[in-house]
């Protein structure tokens, strides 16, 4: 089986109760669906709707996620958008790299100014600018900090 048809089997096994149940974000529902393998599913069950406008932005998100994976290596891989069913009734989502269950938001530790505040350094240096770098978009996985949700981020083109 190609790695394409595992992920769409992958999909078609994820149910609505584990999409009820997965890390809420104000735009997205995040699905682990495999050790390494995660969705952001764009949309919920309003898709069907507006599912143009939900297309382009997870197309948009996605193009980012690349554009600043190439730049940064504290953002997870992103492997596109996908169209799926949950139920029958049509979903769209982002898939990327699972990072863990650890946010920044859990870790009770005193610096997270400092770890944002850096990360966020880092980001503009390569002319990413991350303007909603809260302690619920930074996660900490395998000993190291990465920055997630890249829906309202800005990327200057390199000349
Ligand atoms: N690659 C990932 N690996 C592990 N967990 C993730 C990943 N991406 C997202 N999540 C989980 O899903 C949550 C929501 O994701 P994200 O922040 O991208 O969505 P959002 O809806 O845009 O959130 P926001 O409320 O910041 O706009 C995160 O806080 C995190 O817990
Ligand atoms: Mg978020």
């Amino acid at each position: 089986m190609t790695k394409k048809a595992i992920i769409k089997k992958k999909l078609s096994k994820i149910t609505i109760s584990q999409e009820i149940s997965g890390k809420e974000g104000s735009f997205g529902v995040y699905v682990q669906i495999s050790s390494k393998l995660g969705i952001k599913i764009v949309g919920g069950t309003s898709v069907e709707k507006h599912f143009k406008e939900y297309l382009k932005e997870a197309i948009h998100e996605a193009r980012n996620l690349r554009e600043a994976r190439k730049r940064v290596s504290f953002v997870p891989r992103c492997y596109g958008v996908q169209s799926f069913k949950i139920d029958g009734k049509s979903r769209i989502g982002i898939l990327m790299q699972h990072l863990g269950k650890k946010r920044l938001e859990n870790m009770n530790i005193n610096n997270d100014y400092d770890v944002r505040h850096c990360l966020k350094n880092r980001l503009l240096k390569v002319n990413i600018l991350h303007d909603d770098l809260h302690n619920a978009n930074v996660m900490f996985y395998k000993g190291r900090y990465y920055v997630i949700d890249f829906g309202q981020v800005t990327i200057i083109k390199s000349q």
